[in-house]
């Protein structure tokens, strides 16, 4: 066992872990954010993205005992969530029933132009891939500003997504870098 703190979106954690532990594990079961997804485990679809230090990993392929002492943000750091109030919405149980429940609304207006584009242009079906994909695509838009439809797709190369055909992504991906150039622009061209 070994004693690990790292620093995930701003907030110290320390735990006493196997060597083996991965920082996939490290970020779902002792930070709780499980935000962050397991798809392959074999550094190949991309689902487990995080930035250390700056820089974008496989969360798989790194043991947290490699980078003890980085900072490390997660999709979930991306766009603190503020919390809105307490509203009751009527969703249905295992058992089939419509049964009014207690859930907690965040604003859209409070995400990262990247998540907010993905929302906007549709670039998630079951939703698997967007954290790796939001992930990667924020340190490259960070690098690459004003990329072309191409570059974002070399960009995504190591993100893989069984259901959108990419083509959505890509639009997210062009609109969001020019909100982040500061253009304020929403929309984008083929
Ligand atoms: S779970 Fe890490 S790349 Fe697939
Ligand atoms: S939206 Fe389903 S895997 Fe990408």
């Amino acid at each position: 066992m070994q004693k690990v703190t790292l620093t995930v979106n701003g907030r110290e954690v320390t735990a006493e872990i196997d060597e083996r532990t991965l920082l996939l594990e490290f970020v779902r079961d002792t930070a709780g954010l499980t935000g962050t997804h397991n798809g392959c485990m074999e550094a190949r679809c991309g689902c487990c993205a995080v930035e250390v230090d700056g820089d974008i990993v496989k969360s798989c392929n790194v043991l947290a005992v490699q980078v003890d002492g980085a900072e490390v943000t997660t999709i979930e750091g991306l766009a603190p969530q503020k919390l809105g109030p307490v509203q009751q919405v009527t969703t249905q149980t295992l058992a089939g029933v419509y049964e009014p429940v207690d859930a907690i609304r965040s604003s859209v207006e409070d995400l990262h132009p990247l998540q907010a584009a993905f929302h906007r242009c549709h670039a998630l079906q079951c939703g698997f891939c967007t954290p790796g994909m939001v992930m990667v695509l924020k340190d490259f838009l960070e690098e690459n500003p004003s990329p072309c439809r191409d570059d974002v797709r070399k960009a995504i190369a190591g993100n893989l997504c069984r259901c959108t055909g990419y083509q959505h992504i890509v639009d997210a991906a062009m609109e969001a870098a020019e909100v982040m150039r500061g253009s304020g622009a929403t929309t984008t061209d083929d």
